[in-house]
């Protein structure tokens, strides 16, 4: 075709597939459990009620024109005392800037770190990397994990690809798992970046850690959400956070997110994520401000918020284990953030009632969507090999009996393989 090479390069993503196919049969009226989504069913998900009437009031006082490229200022204000007040953070409102999500932003950071041929390291599986490799023509290095560590990189993952490497993409909690980084481990991995970058000489770029944090505030139990500027703050200048409303306030179509780092690279994504146009608009920015100078409001919302999204993954969670208590080959990761849960599924290599042989993650996933009226994503979905039989399973699309129902589905589903 007589298109760019870039735009000839572009995959359509495996999730909208397995969206297709759900939606055809609730157009069929079936009922089915939809896990694919990393969103939220907005009726038993709202977003606060503070932030609602605040972005309200912000239209009704004609907050309506341009914002600043960078953000607006009370905005930014704001966000540098929370991340001073909630993870002893210092950032001024001069390395702080404000997208329409976080998306523009990790767009950002990549066009303005990156050159094409660049090497970009990231942990497989793991959201959207590829995509935002593909768009800057970058080398894409991924670092295959395991559910021996929960899929989290190690850094013995990732020393053997740091040579030359511009970037290490990180998250935590990650994005499709549910799992977090420990102390150990991303410490390990700042250390890895501190030797390297000593090794570099001056005119050689350094090498970035880019950290979404975007599900920081949505964590359970008793789990901590570590970062690498508190763990070891000499990396100041060398790690760009992203970060926001979407996830932890249930806020996906709000569209505000920010990124946080040192100033000279914060400008640059400025740049770019204003040719883009890519702002935050100005209502929802004015409104997210003001709730952020509501801790009482904040953490309310938080304690309800996560006791329900917890409570849907305790219950898929415990779900899946009775299962394999009760012989079938499935198994679960105890979620310990963000609103998925990892699944294994390893039925691939069995025949269904029709004869049909799964061959694959897909081919399973697909069955499932028929046989159980449940809908997950396969791992290979995140980038990884689609023989591997791990799953992710999103909560926040779906009610607590929404779930509880669509397990006996599952086993009867599972128990005609054979
Ligand atoms: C890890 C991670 N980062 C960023 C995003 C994008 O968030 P936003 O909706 O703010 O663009 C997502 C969305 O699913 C995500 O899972």
């Amino acid at each position: 075709m007589n298109i760019s090479r870039l735009a000839n390069t572009l995959e359509g993503s495996e999730i909208i597939k397995i969206a297709g196919e759900i939606n055809e049969l609730k157009r069929k009226g079936e009922q089915i459990a939809n896990l694919t989504i990393g969103d939220f069913d907005a009726n038993i998900y709202p977003i606060p009620d503070e932030l609602k009437t605040g972005i309200v009031d912000a239209y009704k006082d004609n907050q309506t024109n341009y914002p600043p490229a960078e953000g607006v200022a009370v905005l930014r204000e704001n966000v540098s005392a929370f991340l001073k007040e909630r993870f002893g953070l210092e950032y001024n409102s001069k390395q702080i800037l404000v997208a329409g999500g976080s998306r523009p932003l990790i767009y950002g950071t990549y066009m303005a770190l990156i050159d094409p041929g660049d090497k970009v390291i990231f942990p497989t599986p793991s959201w959207n990397n590829n995509h935002y490799c593909r768009f800057t023509g970058a080398e894409q290095v991924p670092v295959i994990t395991s559910a021996d560590n929960n899929f989290m990189p190690k850094a013995d993952d990732i020393r053997p690809h740091l040579k030359g490497a511009t970037l290490l993409a990180l998250c935590s909690p990650l994005n499709p798992t549910g799992t977090m980084f420990v102390k150990k481990d991303l410490e390990e991995i700042c250390d890895l970046v501190i030797e390297e970058n000593k090794s570099r000489s001056a005119d050689e770029k350094p090498l970035y850690i880019m950290y979404d944090q975007i599900y920081s505030l949505l964590t359970f139990g008793n789990q901590f959400h570590y970062d690498p500027v508190s763990l070891r703050p000499e990396l100041k200048d060398h790690v760009i956070y992203i970060d926001g409303i979407s996830k932890c306030l249930a806020a996906t179509g709000v569209r505000v997110g920010w990124a946080f780092g040192p100033e000279q690279v914060i400008d640059k994504m400025k740049t770019i994520v204003g040719h883009v146009g890519a702002w935050a608009p100005k209502p929802e920015q004015i409104a997210t401000a003001k709730f952020l100078t509501q801790p009482v409001e904040l953490n309310t919302f938080l304690t309800v918020f996560k006791a329900k999204v917890q409570k849907s993954l305790d219950a898929l969670y415990q779900g899946i284990i009775q299962l394999k208590a009760d012989g079938f080959a499935v198994d679960a990761i105890n979620p310990m953030g963000a609103i998925y849960l990892t699944v294994k599924i390893d039925y691939i290599g069995k025949t269904a009632p029709e004869g049909e042989i799964l061959k694959n993650s897909a081919d399973v996933n697909f069955y499932l969507i028929r046989e159980a009226k449940m809908g997950i994503v396969p791992f290979s979905a995140f980038g990884t090999n689609n023989s591997v039989n791990w799953f992710r399973a999103s909560v926040g699309g779906c009610s607590l009996e929404d779930i509880q129902q669509m397990i006996p589905r599952m086993r009867l589903a599972l128990s005609k393989l054979k």
